[in-house]
Parts: C-alpha cells; structure tokens; sequence
C-alpha cells in the first residue's frame, strides 16, 4: 500500500481509531456505539466501498472477483483517512473483516499513527452471528469460514489492542473505555498510547 496523505498543521489532531476483526465480530455495531459514546464520527469502511462502487459487496465479488474488491477497499481505506485527516475529524473507523489481513495493511496503518484495535469473539461467536446474516460472499460453510480465520489470525495479532468481543455491544464498549484505550473529553478526546499487546 502507499503512503497515506501528509498531515497537515492543525488538522492533524485528528484520532482515528480502526476496528479489526473477523466476519462477525461486532466491528460495526461496536464501532457505531462507541462513535456515539465518544461523539466521534463512524465509519464503515465496507458502506464507503459499497458507495463508491455503486454496488453491494456481493454484487462486486460476483461481478469483478475478490482481487478487484480488494483493490477497491485499499483505495477506500486510503480515502477515508485522507478524509478524517483533512476534516480534522475524530473517527472510529470498522474495518471489512479482510482489510486489515490484506498484505501491507498492518503497516500502511502503523506508518500512519493510526492505532488498531482487534475485536477478539469466539468461534461460535463468529459463526452464529453469521449464519444468520446474508452478504458475506466469504461466508460458504462452517470449514471454509473456521480455515479462513486460522489464516488470518496472525494479521489480527498485529494490532495494537485486542477487546474480547463475545459479550453484548455494549459491554463490549464499556470495556474498551474502561481500559482507557480511549480517551474522551468532547473535542478534547483523544487516543491514549500504550504498549502493545496480542
Ligand atoms: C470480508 C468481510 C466483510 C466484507 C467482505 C469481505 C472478509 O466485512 O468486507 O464481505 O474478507 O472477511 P465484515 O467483516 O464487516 O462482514
């Protein structure tokens, strides 16, 4: 991935944070209610790719393939951070479950201050919140679903926070804030630095 856009004078103060995670595992629910919590912007960054392609994400994996719905999402990732940053907007931004899988992409967001947090949730938690929903091109059957997440495990272990993310959104919330990953204070919020670990 290139490098995301230079930051600029005050607009730089921008906080973004990135939810990561498997199909599944709370990314927009979590991240719209702890935008809420924290009056941040939210965004998803499958809705952007959705938007910009002016096609569901079925629609764009049955039409062009998984390899041009990546190139899609890379470019939206860029863009939303070139937005927030831009905008000086304080964002929690929910990750497609492969963004933060795809090659490169630990680094394209470590190189661009922007801290991750992974939402951990059990298997049965993942495969029940998915057989349920509809959507998800990726989600064939329950040995696919289990082979691709041992795949990518070792990509969500990157990130720079990890919330069990069993439990009810908004306990899922509440603990994130509780462990002051973030910090709030109307547009004094920001992100709190602190070690990383898996
Ligand atoms: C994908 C997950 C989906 C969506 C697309 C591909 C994946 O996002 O980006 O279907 O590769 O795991 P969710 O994790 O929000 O379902």
């Amino acid at each position: 991935m290139t490098q995301p856009p230079p930051l600029r004078g005050a607009q730089s103060r921008a906080q973004i944070l990135c939810l990561a995670g498997f199909m599944g595992s709370g990314k927009t629910t979590v991240g719209t209610l702890l935008a809420r919590q924290l009056a941040w912007r939210f965004v998803d960054l499958d809705d952007r790719i959705q938007e910009s392609a002016g096609l569901s994400i079925p629609q764009i994996f049955e039409r062009f393939g998984e390899p041009a719905f990546r190139q899609i999402e890379a470019e939206q990732l860029r863009a939303a951070l070139g937005r927030a940053m831009e905008l000086g907007e304080n964002t929690v931004l929910a990750l497609g479950g492969g963004t933060y899988a795809q090659q490169g992409c630990p680094e394209f967001l470590r190189n661009a201050g922007v801290p991750v947090l992974w939402l951990d949730s059990p298997m049965e938690t993942l495969l029940s919140r998915c057989m349920t929903m509809t959507g998800r091109p990726l989600f064939r059957d329950e040995t696919s679903f289990r082979a691709l997440h041992a795949q990518r495990l070792s990509s969500y272990q990157q990130a720079d926070h990890r919330v069990d993310g069993a439990g009810e959104p908004a306990q899922v919330v509440a603990e994130i804030l509780r462990r002051g990953l973030v910090a709030s204070g109307g547009n004094e919020a920001h992100l709190v630095v602190e070690k990383p670990q898996s």
